[in-house]
């Protein structure tokens, strides 16, 4: 932009701020417009998904990938004044000028030859004015913005089912249409070379003809030339197509993952959703690989068999009653091979759950000295996937014995029954027959890999429907796009909030009711399983199914928009998963628009910036996986810096502290103070002296609010409190005991 000092996309002015135009920026009025126009479909965007580098106007490009992250269909392309007025449909189009800024155009008048503009940084009442082609020319030179909701075939809130993917497979019409022009043609090649050889043994060999031998071993050349060259073509096409359809289904799959909830997570071992994964992969590879060979194939079948009718018709029925039986048999044996694979399934899920809870929990494993219990466990998985499969293979056996005899008088035995037709009464030529041999060979083949295709398509309907299963859960929210985005103030508020894990009987929240006034602090004490991670949950929007209500400033927590909500909140939990990358890049973790100077402010904020300084690349040290290089109280100060780079209204530490030792809590609970500063503050810890300063403090124990008080009157009134300060505290009292003893003694 032409005003380096853009302001920064983070903390926006609301587009229509006291009904009343302020002075903007192009780019500014560029994004209200895009805005704007997806307000129109009903898509509310995040301005924070939209990442400006300061400084910098964005390419059409980056609204484009902004709009279709929404879920939208967006596209920027030229077009001529014309193309405008004809549209005539009254939806909005963002007009992008040559300025930087944008237009709004909500309606178009061929008749009149205008189109009608509305500003989309003026208020919501402005009446939008016509403009005609001269006045619209001096700022626009035709690059627009067309957006709509997505419709078509592959929007990620499709389910995933085998009709998916073959939709997606067949909107690469061109590609498709290409291999298949290609196929043809090599099937029409196939029957050239047999064709030949027929001439050559009946013309040339029984005539001694000279010049008949050199065409047709021209035609030979020429023919295995361009044999050659379409095939390698067909290739190319067919790598294509597998390519394109496996960047589409990853990123499908990938964002359909991330749309599920966390306590679905929680529920599936990771082993589970591994294997529906890799599952999708095979999917692809069948139909990519197997599937499109055996359509390429059978298409060269309805070439060759009206080929093999003129050169014998006796033995093309022949063949084709082989054929035939072929596929009954194949299709007899199926049910059969479908149980025992599906049991084969079964038994490698299973070997893969053992797999991956070993290796996440291989400290644990290691340190009970559990590797001979895990290895006998991971000895009778692999046993019983080893069974499943030679049972399923065994069984697959049986039709592809039967099937060979098939083959062979399909291949060889009609030569010497065509011999013996020619020996009896003369029907058909040697050069024929020799043609005839050549050809049927080719039939045997794709038949067989059709029945092969079907037995494979056994193992894909398995495949689909067990990644459907996973991929196809209720995903957190329908539209990412649902709900207000309010600023908070961190005002929270539960009342009479209910609710049950499911699969759970007893409650884990029971008519909680509380209030957090805006930027004061709430302690939650009590026994571990009495539900003060679940309250922290609830306020997240991790899991949304509660009776009562939680309201945020007022607001009810099912009406925030997810992501916002998520993104207003900070939260340090017990275990923090730090990613493999630079400090600076877990601090800042990939949010849009932030700079070092950010990180290092937050690392200050937490306490961090002391430690990291010390390390021999500062903030570009790099992190491993695991993070052995960190000691916990440094873990727990980079995750504490993480929350606060966005400066949450609300921040929550559930038990942030208690896996630290002494000194490193110590150093966390001193910060907390200077970071409680503006903000609303929720802390969980069983160690009381994290909490003592806390505005509030609440005791909970088996679902429901025991007491709500400070400190001090929880001391005077509340048992269980009063239990766990002096549990705590015995050094103290003793000591404070024995002073007071003391000076009892000595006053005496
Ligand atoms: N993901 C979950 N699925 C089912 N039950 C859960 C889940 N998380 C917690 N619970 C149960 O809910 C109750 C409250 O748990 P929680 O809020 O984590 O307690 P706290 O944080 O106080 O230790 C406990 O009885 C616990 O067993
Ligand atoms: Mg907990």
């Amino acid at each position: 932009m032409d005003n380096p000092q853009a302001e920064p996309l983070e903390q926006p002015r609301a587009p229509y701020e006291n009904g009343e135009a302020l002075p903007r920026t192009p780019l500014e009025i560029r994004i209200l417009a895009v805005l704007a126009a997806a307000r129109f479909y009903g898509y509310e965007l995040d301005r924070t998904d939209m990442r400006i580098a300061r400084g910098e106007s964005p390419p059409p490009a980056a609204y484009v990938k902004w709009l279709q992250n929404a879920g939208m269909w967006a596209r920027a392309t030229q077009i001529r004044w014309r193309q405008l007025v004809a549209m005539s449909d009254a939806r909005p189009v963002v007009l992008l000028l040559d300025d930087g800024s944008a237009a709004l155009m909500v309606k178009t008048d061929p008749a009149r030859n205008v189109v009608w503009l509305k500003d989309p940084a003026a208020t919501f009442e402005s009446e939008p004015v016509p403009v005609d082609e001269l006045r619209l020319s001096q700022a626009w030179s035709g690059l627009v913005l067309l957006l709509r909701p997505e419709r078509g075939l592959a929007p990620d809130d499709q389910p995933f089912s085998l009709q998916w993917v073959v939709n997606l497979v067949l909107r690469e019409k061109k590609l498709l249409r290409d291999i298949i022009v290609g196929s043809v043609t090599l099937a029409v090649l196939t029957i050239f070379p047999p064709l030949i050889i027929m001439t050559v043994v009946d013309r040339v060999v029984t005539h001694h003809s000279w010049s008949t031998l050199t065409l047709v071993a021209l035609l030979l050349v020429a023919a295995t030339l361009y044999e050659a060259v379409i095939s390698w073509s067909r290739r190319q096409q067919i790598l294509f197509v597998a390519t394109r359809l496996d960047a589409k289904m990853g990123l499908y799959i990938f964002r359909r993952l991330l749309n599920l909830p966390i306590d679905f997570f929680e529920r599936k071992p990771a082993g589970e959703i591994m294997h529906a994964i890799h599952e999708t992969a095979k999917i692809k590879q069948f139909l990519t690989g197997r599937m499109l060979a055996t359509v390429l194939d059978l298409i060269t079948l309805f070439v060759i068999i009206p080929v093999l009718f003129v050169l014998n018709p006796m033995l093309t029925v022949l063949i084709l009653v082989c054929g035939a039986l072929i596929v009954t048999i194949i299709a007899a044996f199926m049910p059969g091979y479908r149980r025992l694979y599906s049991k084969f399934i079964q038994a490698e899920i299973a070997k893969g759950v053992t797999l991956i809870e070993t290796i996440h929990g291989i400290r644990t494993v290691k340190s009970l000295a559990m590797e001979p219990v895990q290895k006998d466990e991971w000895d009778k998985r692999t046993a019983a996937a080893g069974e499943a499969n030679l049972a399923a293979q065994k069984y697959a056996n049986w039709p592809a014995t039967l099937v060979q005899p098939l083959e062979a008088i399909m291949t060889r035995f009609v030569t010497l029954i065509g011999a013996a037709m020619i020996l009896e009464d003369g029907t058909g030529s040697v050069g024929s027959l020799f043609a005839f041999m050549m050809l049927s060979g080719r039939v045997a083949q794709p038949l067989v890999s059709l029945s092969k295709l079907i037995e494979d398509a056994e193992e894909q309907r398995t495949a689909v429907a067990y990644a459907s299963a996973i991929l196809n859960s209720r995903p957190e929210s329908t539209n990412p796009s649902a709900g207000v985005r309010p600023r908070f103030e961190g005002a929270v508020s539960f009342n009479k909030v209910e609710f049950t894990y499911p699969g759970s009987r007893t409650k884990a929240l029971d008519g909680v009711t509380f209030e957090i006034p805006p930027g004061t602090m709430l302690g939650l004490v009590g026994r571990s399983g009495s539900g003060k991670s679940t309250i922290t949950r609830l306020l997240q929007g991790i899991n949304r199914e509660y009776e009562g209500f939680v309201k945020i400033d007022g607001m009810d927590l099912r009406e925030i928009n997810l992501s916002h909500l998520r993104r207003s909140f900070g939260v340090v939990l017990q275990d923090n998963f730090l990613f493999r990358g630079t400090i600076r890049e877990n601090i800042l973790a990939g949010r849009p628009g932030l700079t070092l100077t950010d990180a290092v402010r937050a690392a200050r904020l937490a306490g961090a910036e002391e430690f990291i300084e010390r390390m021999p690349l500062g903030y570009e040290t790099f992190v491993e996986e695991g993070s052995p290089n960190l000691s916990g109280g440094q873990r727990q100060r980079l995750a504490i810096a993480r929350a606060l780079i966005h400066d949450p209204r609300i921040l929550i530490l559930d038990e942030a502290t208690s896996a630290l030792d002494p000194e490193s809590e110590a150093l966390v609970n001193a910060n907390i103070k200077r970071i409680a500063h503006g903000r609303t503050m929720v802390i969980v810890s069983h160690r009381l002296s994290s909490i003592m300063d806390c505005h509030q403090i609440m005791v909970m124990d088996r679902g429901k609010v025991v007491d709500l008080g400070t400190h001090d009157e929880l001391v005077h009134r509340c048992a269980i409190y009063r239990h766990l300060w002096t549990q705590q505290n015995r050094h103290i009292d003793a000591a404070a005991e024995a002073a007071s003893a003391t000076a009892l003694i000595q006053g005496n």
